[in-house]
């Protein structure tokens, strides 16, 4: 006996109101593990086909042959494709577009490669039907099925063999009569853990689609996150129709990859180069703004940061940092305060990510507080100007990761000048590199200051 909270998944012998390690109430919920004699039957057909020990030369390699997703930054963010046998965590919340990325998938799957069974507990098959009509898909290797039992839906991957199964959503599946309510904490790791195994035996790669609830009686992704290979998220961002897909978990390759969808009603079209995507549209020097070039994985992205500094009119002073932050941004503007004498105590600061991004990156500190001192003199930065730099606390500017790397992307948007630590920088670049020691500096290679 057990409990186990259904937002984070912490495990615990006790009881309690509070969740420890999330901070959620009334989330911990009491988990029965199976009884010992139908673990015994179900261990029996699910056993990975009775292997035995065996010297690790003598096990054979396996040939990762990657497949296709029809979608090149879906493949990057997999790691190179699709591995037969991965199971893949789809999370999201509700109404982002999880159903139709993952149709999408499946039939560029379908078409290229093989059978593909997509299991629908949420909607039935007509529906399902229609949304692919409005996808403009009709793969007559791709099989939709209505099914919320867990043994026809492995009855169903037994007799099509499907090189590819959906499972949408996991927390509709029913894994056992006696395993607690639907979507219950049970219910969704022993159906994981299930077509998990399913998954390894048969090299059948599985996409389990899994809700986001803030609150609610749902088992969210969290508590099967330890049971998959690969754990991605599709994110909404402010700019309605833009999607991201991130991947927060990756056995077979790197993660924080990120790859940008537009949302249509014709589906989901991935943004190639999204490296520009978020900087604003009418970008010239206005005061407030600093483009910084973050990584996002492997992938380097441009962001704007865009700072507004006004004083308090009443009551104490505002600070509001969507998309950055909070706590970051507080020390940021204490390091200001103290080593460029700036008075900001009395003034409400608003910060953000322009196109709703949501960006954590050490390399951001010095966008942050060039916008908010550009804000503040009321002095643009030059729109051919990046900035980046980690800030200590005693105002220096520290070495960031891959300046390199960013750099070469800066030059390639045409970007003119960049303001970077004092770090090596191989190989040639064909901007204008000023180094700067401490904020200071910086604000001087700016040209910003009262
Ligand atoms: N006929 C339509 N034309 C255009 N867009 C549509 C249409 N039907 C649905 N959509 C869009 O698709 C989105 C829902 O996509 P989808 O059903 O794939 O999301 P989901 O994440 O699977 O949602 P759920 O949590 O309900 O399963 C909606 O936000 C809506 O904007
Ligand atoms: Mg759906
Ligand atoms: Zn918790």
């Amino acid at each position: 006996m057990a409990y186990v909270c259904r937002e984070c998944g912490y495990r615990s012998l006790k009881w309690f109101g509070r969740c420890p390690s999330c901070g959620s109430w009334g989330t911990l919920e009491e988990v029965t593990e199976a009884e010992p004699r139908s673990a015994r039957k179900r261990a029996e057909p699910m056993s990975w086909l009775g292997e035995e020990p065996r010297p690790l030369p003598q096990v054979p390699s396996s040939p990762l042959k990657r497949l296709s997703t029809g979608f090149p930054e879906v493949d990057r963010l997999l790691g190179g494709g699709l591995i037969p046998g991965a199971v893949i965590l789809f999370g999201g919340e509700p109404g982002v577009g999880k159903s139709t990325l993952l149709l999408q998938i499946a039939a560029a799957l379908a078409r290229h490669h093989g059978s593909v069974l997509y299991v629908s507990g949420e909607e039935s098959a007509p529906q399902v039907k229609l949304r692919a009509e409005r996808l403009g898909i009709e793969e007559g290797r791709l099989y939709l099925f209505a099914e919320q039992s867990l043994p026809r839906i492995v009855a169903a991957v037994e007799e099509i063999s499907p090189l590819a199964l959906v499972v949408d959503s996991l927390q509709t599946v029913l894994a056992r009569a006696n395993g607690g309510e639907v979507g219950g904490i049970q219910q969704v790791r022993e159906a994981a853990a299930e077509i998990a195994r399913l998954s390894k035996l048969r090299g059948t790669a599985s996409f389990l689609v899994s809700h986001i609830t803030k609150g609610g009686g749902f088992a969210g992704p969290k508590t099967v996150e330890h049971i998959v290979d690969v754990a991605i998220y599709l994110e909404g961002v402010r700019e309605a129709d833009l999607r991201i897909l991130r991947s927060v978990k990756n056995r077979f390759g790197s993660t924080n990859e990120v790859a940008v969808f537009k949302m249509s009603d014709c589906g989901m079209e991935e943004v190639a180069n999204p490296s520009l995507f978020f900087l604003s549209r009418d970008r010239g020097a206005k005061p407030g703004s600093a483009i910084v070039p973050v990584l996002e994985g492997t992938r380097t992205m441009l962001v704007e940061v865009q700072a507004l500094v006004s004083p308090t009119k009443y009551g104490p002073p505002q600070r509001r940092t969507p998309g950055l932050d909070y706590n970051r941004v507080l020390v940021l503007l204490a390091v200001l305060e103290r080593y460029l004498g700036v008075h900001i105590g009395m003034s409400d600061v608003y910060l953000t990510v322009a196109g709703g991004f949501e960006v954590r990156e050490p390399a951001l500190d010095l966008g942050i507080a060039a916008a908010v001192l550009s804000s503040l003199y009321n002095q643009p930065i030059s729109p051919d100007t990046v900035v980046l730099g980690e800030i200590g606390l005693s105002g220096e500017i520290r070495p960031v990761r891959k300046a390199q790397e960013r750099l070469k992307e800066v030059e390639k948007l045409g970007f003119r000048r960049a303001i970077l630590p004092d770090q090596d920088i191989k190989g040639k670049v064909c901007l204008e590199l000023v180094r700067a020691k401490t904020v200071s500096e910086a604000c001087e290679a700016l040209n910003l200051g009262g």
